[in-house]
């Protein structure tokens, strides 16, 4: 990101003038960010440690073109739905490399994922087990199976987005007459190749503790189906997690700080014991696009409440970012057509949907913005348009990416016949 003139540039893209092409609201995606930030997990994890893998979760941001990008990285990708696995078939993404994850997968995305040969699922709960036993042997098909379990272990964010703890939708809890029936099970079967064991812990985290409280549980865990069933697991599976800079409070960390004490810990914990060190996967999303994407709006209502706030209402809102009104979640912003202009008042960025918790910012520092004025929003790569909604019909914004000073539309804006395309008049 940089200012020229006093316009807000992405890579060597204008944003005023993406703006003015594409029209706002607008997902800006920077191809060369997302790059980085796996040059980062490829040097810092995956070129260093033997035996390593990492698997883009799709939940953050998946479209055709994200599914090229990962596959041409060479990292598997997570999916988490019917739909999100149509959409890597549907770009050809290679079976064997892809992770399916969830905690209700239905029988007709179990066949899917079948059909299409899919590396891995993460099983979430013993009726699943029982469920791929039961349709791997009616497709004749050994799969491979890792168990997401819940480590019982509280992370520091926001409540919406922990999944490690006791009291979770996710993962089996760890109760000896819970979790070694199901692994026994799993050894037993010809139909089940099982691999070992996956816990994911929360989102947006910069602390590493959960992480690494999770892995002492996991490895015990481990050494325990050694013990009980002369069983060596061969993989575990951390999840993601790793925070990103939102604004100036996020302390944020490289991917070293979370996997190199893993590591460390992983091949101690098994020198001792003498078990055979399992290949360790990550799982990041927001990591690797959350910094790579940036919202751009139009400015329209001003409205001046004196003596209390001044609402600066945008053309987009909780439709196109549903982060600030569900988790609080804060951002910066930027008007980019005034880049350098001091920022001199407080101000409520507003979207246009009839909620009164449809802010964006709550107090975003500017110069006394303008209708017209074109408003950046930062670090909205990562569940912005992975979670876009049509609430008052208002259309999904286009998302367009950019490299250098080339862009390029990846998905396209909504249309309104596209909004009621499903509908039936009776
Ligand atoms: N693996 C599993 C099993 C997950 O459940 C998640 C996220 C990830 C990996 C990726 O987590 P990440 O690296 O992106 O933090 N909508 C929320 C985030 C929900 C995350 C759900 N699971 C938000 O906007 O903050």
């Amino acid at each position: 990101m940089k200012i020229k003139n006093n316009n807000l540039y992405i890579e060597n893209c204008n944003t005023v003038d993406l703006a003015k092409k594409y029209g706002t609201p607008l997902y800006v995606i920077s191809e060369n960010t997302i790059l980085k930030k796996i040059q980062e997990i490829k040097k810092e994890f995956l070129d260093k440690y033997y035996n390593t893998r990492a698997a883009y979760a799709g939940k953050a941001f998946l479209t055709l073109f994200m599914c090229k990008l990962i596959e041409r990285e060479g990292l598997s990708l997570d999916v988490v739905s019917g739909g999100e696995l149509y959409t890597a078939i549907k770009a050809d993404f290679p079976g064997e490399r892809i992770e399916f994850n969830g905690n209700n997968k239905s029988i007709e995305e179990i066949e899917m994922a079948l059909d299409y040969n899919v590396g891995k699922f993460i099983v979430d709960n013993i009726y699943e087990l029982d469920l791929l036993l039961e349709l791997s042997k009616s497709k004749n098909k050994t799969i491979n199976i890792l168990f997401r379990i819940t480590p019982g272990v509280n992370s520091q964010t926001h409540k919406y987005i922990t999944t490690g703890s006791k009291d979770s939708k996710f993962g089996i809890p760890l109760q000896d007459d819970i979790i070694f029936p199901a692994v026994k099970k799993a050894i037993d079967s010809k139909w089940i190749n099982f691999e070992g064991f996956h816990y994911h812990v929360g989102s947006q985290l910069h602390d590493n503790t959960s992480h690494l409280k999770a892995l002492y549980i996991s490895m015990n865990l481990i050494k325990n189906v050694k013990d009980k069933f002369n069983y060596q697991v061969k993989e575990l599976n951390i999840g993601g997690g790793f925070g990103i800079r939102y604004t100036d409070k996020d302390i944020t960390k490289p991917i070293s700080y979370f996997v190199d004490p893993i590591m460390s810990k992983i091949e101690g914990f098994c020198v001792k014991e003498k078990i055979n060190i399992p290949s360790v996967v990550i799982e990041p999303g927001r990591f690797i696009v959350g910094e790579a994407g940036i919202q751009l709006y139009t400015v329209g209502s001003i409205k001046k409440i004196p003596g209390i706030k001044t609402y600066v209402s945008v053309d987009g809102g909780m439709t196109d970012n549903i982060r600030p009104g569900l988790y609080n979640a804060d951002y910066k912003c930027l008007l980019a057509n005034r880049a350098k202009e001091d920022k001199i008042n407080k101000f409520t960025i507003s979207g246009k949907c009839c909620e009164s918790t449809d802010i964006l910012i709550e107090e975003a520092k500017l110069p006394n913005p303008k209708t017209g004025d074109i408003l950046a929003i930062f670090s909205t790569g990562a569940y912005g348009y992975s979670m876009a909604n049509n609430y008052n019909k208002l259309q999904i914004p286009a998302v367009v990416v950019v490299r250098d000073d080339y862009s390029k539309v990846i998905v396209k804006r909504q249309t309104y016949e596209d909004i009621i395309r499903r509908e039936v008049l009776i």
